[in-house]
């Protein structure tokens, strides 16, 4: 199979182009290096350095003909959304309406879209699940559902088969820090670097957190759908802060120094996503634990 993957030098896209590619797919990466990594990128993918809002990708969909889709680029920064709505709109809106439409002009059979569980519910009081109402609490997060919308209309105009995962919040290897990343990402490099962590709040915000090989299993799942289906991807536990903490304590033997701020605009207090639609019709299931997703994630970032 053809296949392509945007955002494919990014943290979640570089583990999937691997397996992909461990299965014997043809890969193309499409990537602008904004977040993504050079080292991330595998040297038997085919790489554009290229934009996902520009109309250059029309010549290069027309070219390769693409089989499937995977659709990660995205400008994954919510204090970036707060601080830049229009730029978030063009990419994560209007950029991948441009991706959503050549693939619907080019007849691809499926697109898998990433969007996020995790900001479109919102302050969840139980486990989210598809059918929850959607409550965006950031410009992120609305142009994430608006992405979702795109995706069904390109369905109404050329009839595009299309599978969105809604994730709960990633967590694994090659989640870079620097700027934005997850809490996870954030901590495990500074442990592992000695450097002090910010506590944003007081440790008390919840969320849900998923392994990356348990969303890359799914993503591989999702190709098999010949309908148009949207899927929660979580494990299910609303796990605290504080507790990410101490995991991360005991996994890496070592003091967590930190300093504590006051939460961000635009933070969801609690999260938790239901996603037994996923058990049910991709017979998917997350299959790592916290402890062991931990300490993988520890070793990864005392090695780099
Ligand atoms: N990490 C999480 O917890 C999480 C949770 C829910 C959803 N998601 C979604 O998963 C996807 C991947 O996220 P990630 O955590 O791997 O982030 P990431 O930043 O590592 O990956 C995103 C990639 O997209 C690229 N990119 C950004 N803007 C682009 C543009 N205009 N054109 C081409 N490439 C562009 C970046 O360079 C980067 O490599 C995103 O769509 C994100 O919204 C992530």
């Amino acid at each position: 199979m053809k296949i392509l993957v945007t955002g494919g030098a990014g943290f979640i896209g570089s583990n999937l182009v691997d397996e992909l590619i461990n299965q014997e797919n043809e890969v193309v990466v499409f990537d602008n290096l904004s977040n993504g990594k050079k080292e991330n990128l595998n040297s038997k993918a085919k790489f554009y350095n290229a934009d996902i809002c520009s109309p250059a990708i029309d010549k290069i969909f027309k070219q390769e003909k693409f089989d499937y889709v995977f659709h990660l680029a995205a400008q994954i920064d919510v204090g970036v959304s707060v601080a830049k709505p229009e730029f978030d709109n063009k990419v994560n809106a209007m950029g991948s309406y441009n991706i959503f439409k050549n693939c619907g002009i080019n007849k691809v059979k499926t697109v898998i879209f990433i969007s996020t569980g995790g900001a479109l519910y919102g302050d969840c009081l139980k486990p989210a699940n598809e059918q929850t109402l959607i409550r965006p609490i950031s410009p992120y997060a609305i142009h994430k559902y608006a992405a979702e919308r795109y995706l069904e209309l390109c369905y109404d105009l050329y009839n595009l088969n299309y599978v969105v995962l809604r994730l709960a919040n990633v967590y694994g290897p090659r989640q870079y820090c620097g700027g934005e990343c997850g809490v996870i990402g954030a901590y495990t490099y500074n442990i592992a670097n000695n450097k002090p962590s910010v506590l944003y709040g007081d440790g008390s915000k919840t969320r849900d957190f998923v392994y990356v090989s348990d969303v890359v299993d799914a993503c591989l799942k999702a190709t098999s759908v010949k309908q148009r289906e949207v899927f929660n991807i979580g494990n299910g536990k609303e796990i605290s802060i504080k507790q990410i903490i101490n995991t991360i304590k005991k996994a890496a033997g070592k003091q967590f120094i930190y300093k504590q701020e006051k939460d961000k605009l635009g933070e969801v207090q609690r999260n938790v996503l239901n996603s037994d639609k996923a058990k049910r019709i991709l017979n998917w299931e997350p299959k790592v634990k916290l402890e062991q997703g931990l300490k993988n994630t520890i070793d990864w970032a005392m090695k780099k």
